[in-house]
Protein backbone atom coordinates (compact mmCIF):
# COMPACT_ATOMS: atom_id res chain seq x y z
CA UNK A 1 0.00 0.00 0.00
CA UNK A 2 3.03 2.30 0.79
CA UNK A 3 5.01 2.06 -2.06
CA UNK A 4 1.13 2.10 -4.30
CA UNK A 5 1.10 5.43 -2.85
CA UNK A 6 4.57 6.56 -3.05
CA UNK A 7 4.00 5.61 -6.97
CA UNK A 8 0.73 7.85 -7.00
CA UNK A 9 2.71 10.28 -5.21
CA UNK A 10 5.86 10.41 -7.93
CA UNK A 11 3.27 10.35 -11.04
CA UNK A 12 2.06 13.62 -9.71
CA UNK A 13 5.45 15.37 -9.31
CA UNK A 14 6.24 18.11 -11.99
CA UNK A 15 9.53 17.27 -14.17
CA UNK A 16 12.06 19.53 -14.41
CA UNK A 17 15.06 19.99 -17.00
CA UNK A 18 18.06 21.72 -15.92
CA UNK A 19 21.43 22.21 -18.17
CA UNK A 20 24.68 23.13 -16.31
CA UNK A 21 23.34 21.26 -13.34
CA UNK A 22 26.89 19.77 -12.30
CA UNK A 23 27.62 22.56 -9.77
CA UNK A 24 26.80 26.09 -9.00
CA UNK A 25 23.42 27.36 -9.53
CA UNK A 26 22.57 24.53 -11.28
CA UNK A 27 23.70 21.90 -8.18
CA UNK A 28 21.87 24.14 -6.08
CA UNK A 29 18.89 24.41 -8.23
CA UNK A 30 18.56 20.28 -8.67
CA UNK A 31 18.97 20.06 -5.13
CA UNK A 32 16.04 22.97 -4.46
CA UNK A 33 13.32 21.44 -6.83
CA UNK A 34 14.35 17.97 -5.86
CA UNK A 35 13.44 18.99 -2.13
CA UNK A 36 10.35 20.70 -3.72
CA UNK A 37 8.66 17.51 -5.04
CA UNK A 38 9.86 18.03 -8.39
CA UNK A 39 11.24 15.09 -10.75
CA UNK A 40 14.80 16.68 -12.36
CA UNK A 41 16.58 15.66 -15.07
CA UNK A 42 20.08 17.00 -14.71
CA UNK A 43 22.23 18.10 -17.81
CA UNK A 44 26.34 19.04 -18.09
CA UNK A 45 29.18 17.38 -19.95
CA UNK A 46 31.18 16.24 -16.50
CA UNK A 47 29.15 12.65 -15.81
CA UNK A 48 31.16 12.36 -12.76
CA UNK A 49 30.02 15.17 -11.46
CA UNK A 50 27.01 14.52 -11.88
CA UNK A 51 26.89 11.21 -10.10
CA UNK A 52 28.47 13.51 -7.09
CA UNK A 53 25.27 15.41 -7.59
CA UNK A 54 23.61 12.31 -7.57
CA UNK A 55 25.06 10.40 -4.75
CA UNK A 56 24.45 14.00 -3.12
CA UNK A 57 20.78 13.45 -3.49
CA UNK A 58 20.51 9.81 -2.74
CA UNK A 59 17.41 10.13 -1.00
CA UNK A 60 15.50 11.10 -3.84
CA UNK A 61 17.31 8.83 -6.12
CA UNK A 62 13.86 7.53 -8.12
CA UNK A 63 13.68 11.59 -9.23
CA UNK A 64 16.68 12.32 -10.27
CA UNK A 65 18.37 11.14 -13.87
CA UNK A 66 21.69 12.64 -14.76
CA UNK A 67 23.06 12.75 -18.06
CA UNK A 68 25.56 14.00 -19.63
CA UNK A 69 25.48 16.19 -22.64
CA UNK A 70 27.06 19.43 -24.03
CA UNK A 71 24.99 22.29 -24.92
CA UNK A 72 26.54 23.12 -28.14
CA UNK A 73 25.46 19.21 -29.24
CA UNK A 74 22.59 19.30 -30.63
CA UNK A 75 21.94 15.49 -31.37
CA UNK A 76 23.41 14.79 -27.58
CA UNK A 77 20.51 17.03 -26.52
CA UNK A 78 17.74 15.74 -28.64
CA UNK A 79 18.88 12.29 -27.79
CA UNK A 80 18.13 13.44 -23.70
CA UNK A 81 14.79 14.99 -25.18
CA UNK A 82 13.36 11.38 -26.32
CA UNK A 83 14.15 10.29 -22.72
CA UNK A 84 11.38 12.63 -21.85
CA UNK A 85 7.47 12.06 -21.57
CA UNK A 86 6.49 15.50 -20.57
CA UNK A 87 7.90 18.52 -19.20
CA UNK A 88 6.90 21.01 -16.80
CA UNK A 89 10.06 23.10 -16.37
CA UNK A 90 12.90 24.23 -18.86
CA UNK A 91 16.16 25.56 -16.84
CA UNK A 92 18.71 26.64 -19.35
CA UNK A 93 21.20 27.71 -17.23
CA UNK A 94 24.36 25.95 -18.58
CA UNK A 95 27.06 29.00 -19.06
CA UNK A 96 30.64 30.29 -18.56
CA UNK A 97 32.50 33.89 -18.09
CA UNK A 98 35.67 34.30 -19.60
CA UNK A 99 37.05 37.94 -18.27
CA UNK A 100 38.46 39.77 -21.59
CA UNK A 101 42.02 41.82 -20.96
CA UNK A 102 42.05 44.10 -23.98
CA UNK A 103 46.80 43.43 -23.75
CA UNK A 104 45.39 39.70 -24.97
CA UNK A 105 42.46 40.65 -27.23
CA UNK A 106 41.58 37.33 -29.35
CA UNK A 107 38.72 36.37 -30.66
CA UNK A 108 38.57 32.78 -29.16
CA UNK A 109 37.00 33.79 -26.02
CA UNK A 110 33.93 35.80 -28.26
CA UNK A 111 33.22 32.64 -29.90
CA UNK A 112 33.19 30.35 -26.89
CA UNK A 113 30.92 32.44 -24.81
CA UNK A 114 28.60 32.83 -27.76
CA UNK A 115 28.52 29.12 -28.74
CA UNK A 116 27.98 28.25 -25.02
CA UNK A 117 26.27 31.40 -23.33
CA UNK A 118 23.71 32.08 -26.62
CA UNK A 119 23.22 29.60 -29.19
CA UNK A 120 23.56 26.35 -26.09
CA UNK A 121 20.48 28.01 -24.53
CA UNK A 122 19.28 28.05 -28.07
CA UNK A 123 19.80 24.45 -28.90
CA UNK A 124 18.64 23.28 -25.30
CA UNK A 125 15.76 25.14 -26.26
CA UNK A 126 14.99 23.68 -29.80
CA UNK A 127 15.58 20.35 -28.04
CA UNK A 128 12.66 20.40 -25.62
CA UNK A 129 10.54 23.05 -26.32
CA UNK A 130 8.35 20.64 -28.40
CA UNK A 131 7.46 18.77 -25.14
CA UNK A 132 5.44 21.93 -23.98
CA UNK A 133 4.18 22.59 -26.92
CA UNK A 134 2.67 19.01 -27.23
CA UNK A 135 1.03 19.92 -23.55
CA UNK A 136 0.37 23.32 -24.21
CA UNK A 137 1.98 24.13 -20.92
CA UNK A 138 4.99 24.43 -18.82
CA UNK A 139 7.69 27.49 -17.57
CA UNK A 140 10.83 28.18 -19.26
CA UNK A 141 13.61 30.12 -17.20
CA UNK A 142 16.69 31.74 -19.32
CA UNK A 143 19.47 32.46 -16.99
CA UNK A 144 20.77 35.74 -17.95
CA UNK A 145 22.63 38.01 -15.95
CA UNK A 146 22.52 41.39 -14.52
CA UNK A 147 26.02 42.33 -16.68
CA UNK A 148 23.43 41.95 -19.46
CA UNK A 149 22.13 45.29 -18.41
CA UNK A 150 24.52 47.34 -18.92
CA UNK A 151 28.26 46.93 -19.88
CA UNK A 152 30.96 46.23 -17.29
CA UNK A 153 34.69 46.51 -17.96
CA UNK A 154 36.16 43.18 -19.24
CA UNK A 155 32.92 41.60 -19.99
CA UNK A 156 32.88 42.43 -23.67
CA UNK A 157 32.58 38.80 -24.55
CA UNK A 158 29.91 37.72 -21.30
CA UNK A 159 28.00 40.87 -21.20
CA UNK A 160 26.28 40.54 -25.02
CA UNK A 161 25.55 37.00 -24.70
CA UNK A 162 23.64 37.85 -21.70
CA UNK A 163 22.02 40.85 -23.13
CA UNK A 164 20.99 38.53 -26.18
CA UNK A 165 19.27 35.98 -23.99
CA UNK A 166 17.70 38.89 -22.38
CA UNK A 167 16.12 39.98 -25.44
CA UNK A 168 15.26 36.28 -26.66
CA UNK A 169 13.42 35.48 -23.78
CA UNK A 170 11.37 39.15 -24.41
CA UNK A 171 10.98 37.87 -27.84
CA UNK A 172 9.43 34.34 -27.45
CA UNK A 173 7.72 35.19 -24.43
CA UNK A 174 4.67 36.31 -26.87
CA UNK A 175 5.19 33.22 -28.90
CA UNK A 176 4.85 30.97 -26.12
CA UNK A 177 2.10 33.27 -24.51
CA UNK A 178 -0.21 31.51 -27.80
CA UNK A 179 0.60 27.82 -26.30
CA UNK A 180 0.06 29.08 -22.12
CA UNK A 181 4.04 28.83 -21.62
CA UNK A 182 5.38 31.08 -19.72
CA UNK A 183 9.26 32.68 -20.14
CA UNK A 184 10.85 34.48 -16.64
CA UNK A 185 14.42 35.59 -17.14
CA UNK A 186 16.61 35.17 -14.11
CA UNK A 187 19.23 38.16 -13.71
CA UNK A 188 21.72 37.31 -10.77
CA UNK A 189 24.25 39.96 -9.17
CA UNK A 190 27.31 37.78 -7.99
CA UNK A 191 26.90 34.09 -6.91
CA UNK A 192 29.61 32.34 -5.04
CA UNK A 193 30.60 29.64 -7.94
CA UNK A 194 33.32 28.30 -9.79
CA UNK A 195 32.35 30.91 -12.25
CA UNK A 196 33.64 34.29 -10.65
CA UNK A 197 36.71 32.74 -8.68
CA UNK A 198 38.32 34.55 -11.59
CA UNK A 199 37.34 38.01 -10.05
CA UNK A 200 39.98 40.03 -8.28
CA UNK A 201 38.06 42.34 -7.41
CA UNK A 202 35.92 42.40 -4.32
CA UNK A 203 32.54 41.02 -5.16
CA UNK A 204 29.19 43.55 -3.95
CA UNK A 205 26.27 41.51 -2.43
CA UNK A 206 27.78 38.15 -3.37
CA UNK A 207 25.22 35.28 -2.03
CA UNK A 208 25.78 31.08 -2.31
CA UNK A 209 24.12 29.45 -4.59
CA UNK A 210 21.69 28.05 -2.45
CA UNK A 211 20.36 30.96 -1.32
CA UNK A 212 20.15 31.89 -5.15
CA UNK A 213 18.55 28.45 -5.73
CA UNK A 214 15.79 29.52 -2.96
CA UNK A 215 15.35 33.16 -4.64
CA UNK A 216 14.43 31.71 -8.07
CA UNK A 217 12.06 28.95 -6.93
CA UNK A 218 10.39 31.22 -5.04
CA UNK A 219 9.57 33.87 -8.07
CA UNK A 220 9.09 31.08 -9.87
CA UNK A 221 5.47 31.67 -10.04
CA UNK A 222 4.51 35.29 -9.48
CA UNK A 223 3.65 37.04 -12.40
CA UNK A 224 7.37 39.09 -12.96
CA UNK A 225 8.49 38.23 -15.80
CA UNK A 226 12.52 38.89 -14.36
CA UNK A 227 14.10 37.33 -11.37
CA UNK A 228 16.85 39.49 -9.92
CA UNK A 229 18.72 39.30 -6.86
CA UNK A 230 20.34 40.34 -3.97
CA UNK A 231 18.37 43.47 -4.20
CA UNK A 232 20.60 46.46 -3.00
CA UNK A 233 23.00 45.42 -5.83
CA UNK A 234 20.18 44.61 -8.35
CA UNK A 235 18.20 48.19 -7.62
CA UNK A 236 21.83 49.97 -8.02
CA UNK A 237 22.62 48.17 -11.27
CA UNK A 238 18.90 49.43 -12.10
CA UNK A 239 19.60 52.70 -11.76
CA UNK A 240 22.40 53.12 -13.44
CA UNK A 241 20.47 51.75 -16.87
CA UNK A 242 18.24 54.45 -16.05
CA UNK A 243 20.92 57.61 -15.56
CA UNK A 244 22.43 59.00 -18.91
CA UNK A 245 25.13 57.32 -20.36
CA UNK A 246 27.70 59.93 -19.49
CA UNK A 247 26.90 59.64 -15.41
CA UNK A 248 26.63 55.62 -15.78
CA UNK A 249 29.75 55.90 -17.57
CA UNK A 250 31.65 57.81 -14.92
CA UNK A 251 30.34 55.75 -11.99
CA UNK A 252 31.14 52.48 -13.00
CA UNK A 253 34.80 53.81 -14.07
CA UNK A 254 35.25 55.16 -11.09
CA UNK A 255 34.30 52.67 -9.21
CA UNK A 256 35.97 49.79 -10.94
CA UNK A 257 39.15 51.42 -11.09
CA UNK A 258 38.90 52.29 -7.69
CA UNK A 259 39.00 48.74 -7.12
CA UNK A 260 41.94 47.98 -9.44
CA UNK A 261 44.41 50.44 -7.60
CA UNK A 262 43.78 48.96 -4.09
N1 LIG B 1 27.94 33.05 -10.54
C1 LIG B 1 27.47 34.24 -10.83
O1 LIG B 1 27.83 35.25 -10.18
C2 LIG B 1 26.48 34.42 -11.94
C3 LIG B 1 25.86 35.67 -12.06
C4 LIG B 1 24.95 35.86 -13.08
C5 LIG B 1 24.65 34.82 -13.94
N2 LIG B 1 25.27 33.62 -13.81
C6 LIG B 1 24.93 32.57 -14.78
O2 LIG B 1 24.45 31.45 -14.08
C7 LIG B 1 24.73 30.27 -14.83
C8 LIG B 1 25.42 29.26 -13.95
O3 LIG B 1 26.65 29.81 -13.55
P1 LIG B 1 27.45 29.34 -12.26
O4 LIG B 1 27.95 30.56 -11.62
O5 LIG B 1 26.65 28.37 -11.48
O6 LIG B 1 28.69 28.64 -12.95
P2 LIG B 1 29.49 27.28 -12.63
O7 LIG B 1 29.51 27.00 -11.18
O8 LIG B 1 30.78 27.41 -13.36
O9 LIG B 1 28.58 26.18 -13.34
C9 LIG B 1 28.41 26.18 -14.73
C10 LIG B 1 27.64 24.93 -15.12
O10 LIG B 1 27.46 24.94 -16.54
C11 LIG B 1 27.92 23.70 -17.07
N3 LIG B 1 28.41 23.90 -18.43
C12 LIG B 1 29.41 24.72 -18.84
N4 LIG B 1 29.58 24.59 -20.17
C13 LIG B 1 28.68 23.67 -20.59
C14 LIG B 1 28.37 23.10 -21.86
N5 LIG B 1 29.04 23.43 -22.97
N6 LIG B 1 27.37 22.19 -21.92
C15 LIG B 1 26.69 21.82 -20.82
N7 LIG B 1 26.93 22.32 -19.60
C16 LIG B 1 27.93 23.23 -19.49
C17 LIG B 1 28.98 23.21 -16.09
O11 LIG B 1 29.06 21.79 -16.06
P3 LIG B 1 30.10 20.88 -16.88
O12 LIG B 1 31.45 21.50 -16.74
O13 LIG B 1 29.95 19.56 -16.20
O14 LIG B 1 29.60 20.86 -18.27
C18 LIG B 1 28.38 23.66 -14.76
O15 LIG B 1 27.45 22.71 -14.29
C19 LIG B 1 25.56 30.72 -16.04
O16 LIG B 1 24.74 30.88 -17.16
C20 LIG B 1 26.10 32.07 -15.58
O17 LIG B 1 26.40 32.92 -16.67
C21 LIG B 1 26.17 33.39 -12.83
Amino acid sequence: MQALMRKLKSNFKKTAIITGASEGIGAALVNELLQNNYKVIALSRNYKKLLKLKSFNSKYKNDLKVFSADVTNSSQLLSVAKEINSLDLLILNAGIYEPVLIENFSIEPFIKQSEINYLGVIKSFDAFIKKMLLTRSGTVLIMSSIAGWIGLPKASAYAPTKSALRLFAQSIRYDLAEYNIVVKLCSPGFVNTKAVKVNDFKMPGIIEPNVAAKLILKNLSNKKFEITFPWFFSTLMKFLTYLPDNLSYKFIKYVTSYEQEK
